[in-house]
């Protein structure tokens, strides 16, 4: 069937808003429903300012069935898409519980309403989190899963919650990404990362410090196995990562199933070269001091990415310079953020 109307859960938020910007852009209908505690509705009238396209808004808790029951009363949708859930490594090792409970619950909720509503085309924001350091990268799809923080458990449940509905239901169309670094920001520095509070991810931190608003980025570990000694990861666009959605949809579309694809470069590099890459190109200092290691962190994580190429035919675009020019466009435009 042909996706025309999408939800997309947590779409005020940093990757919902430059999918919803894609969407509007090829004539799909968009709601975006949130709940605001990490996102701000100013991002969805910069997505409108951008698009030329007004998207619906809904604010709504997920982890409140009748809350999306009531939402699904007012729209007839054909697809989802669930961004919506707790993010960062750090933070979900001092609090486990909040993320096991948001997280799980609110895509349990999500999944049940679509089936009362015969909506069953759903694309799920996973991560490579969910990987097993046991393991070389670059990561393939079929890699042993074995995440080493509650945020990557987190997802690795919610990734066998979607199987085993498919496998219960075959009608359900599931297609599960698995993210990398998703950073940088939309070209036109409107819309960008936008974390509440202090930042626990590497290029909102580098961007803050840079605006002036922190003093110093700490490095988590410069003892590592790496050629310079910090983690290495897969940075990607949020733009190619927001483009990668779409092909996805289509794949929806025409293939029932299950399908999960990594949504990265195939690239790695480490936190050293991203702030040197950050300084180059915007031609500014980002002070730092090498420190202890985080508890959670991964060495290294990058995608193999062939399996979403052929199958999606989807492929990252854009370099690691664009993310840095992009990230810093959107900073130094918007300095206390939305
Ligand atoms: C990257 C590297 C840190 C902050 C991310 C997202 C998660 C998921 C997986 C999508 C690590 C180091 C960080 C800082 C630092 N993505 N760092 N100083 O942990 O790889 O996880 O990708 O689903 O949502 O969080 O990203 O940016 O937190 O860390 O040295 O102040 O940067 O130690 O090596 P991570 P990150």
């Amino acid at each position: 069937m042909k996706i025309r109307k999408v939800l997309i859960t947590g779409g005020a938020g940093y990757i919902g808003t430059h999918c919803c910007i894609e969407l509007l852009a090829r004539g799909f209908e968009v709601v975006c429903a949130d709940n605001f505690t990490n996102s701000s509705v100013v991002a969805l009238h910069r997505v409108e300012q951008i698009s030329g396209v007004k998207c619906q808004i809904a604010a709504i808790n997920l982890c409140s069935k009748r809350e999306i029951q009531s939402l699904f009363e007012q729209h007839r949708f054909d697809a989802a898409i669930h961004f919506a859930g707790h993010k960062a490594v750090g933070e979900s090792i001092a609090q486990p519980l909040r993320y096991y409970k948001n997280n799980i619950l609110s895509v349990i909720n999500l999944c049940e309403v679509m089936h009362d509503n015969d909506c069953k085309n759903i694309v799920f924001s996973s991560s490579a989190a969910v990987y097993s350091t046991n393991n070389a990268p670059p990561y393939r799809e079929d890699a042993p899963i074995g995440p080493c923080n509650p945020y990557g458990r987190t997802k690795a449940m919610i990734e066998n919650i979607l199987n085993d509905l498919n496998v219960s239901d075959p009608t359900w169309n599931i297609s599960i990404l698995r993210y990398f670094n998703p950073v940088g920001a939309h070209p036109s520095g409107l819309i960008g990362e936008n974390p509440a509070g202090t930042p626990n991810n590497l290029m909102p931190y580098i961007a803050q410090v840079a605006i002036g608003r922190l003093n110093e980025l700490q490095v988590f570990g410069g003892d590592y196995d790496t050629p310079d000694g910090t983690c290495i990861r897969d940075f990607i666009h949020v733009v190619d990562l927001a483009q990668g959605h779409l092909a996805a949809l289509k794949k929806l579309e025409g293939n029932p199933g299950c399908m999960t694809h990594n949504i990265g470069t195939g690239n790695g590099h480490s936190v050293l070269e991203l702030i040197a890459a950050f300084e180059r190109v915007n031609k500014i200092h980002v002070p730092y001091t090498i420190v202890h290691r985080r508890v959670g962190d991964m060495p290294v994580n990058f995608a193999a990415t062939d399996k979403a190429e052929k199958e999606l035919h989807w492929k990252a675009k854009l370099s690691l310079d664009d993310m840095v020019r992009d990230t810093w466009n959107w900073q130094s435009r918007n300095p206390d953020g939305y």
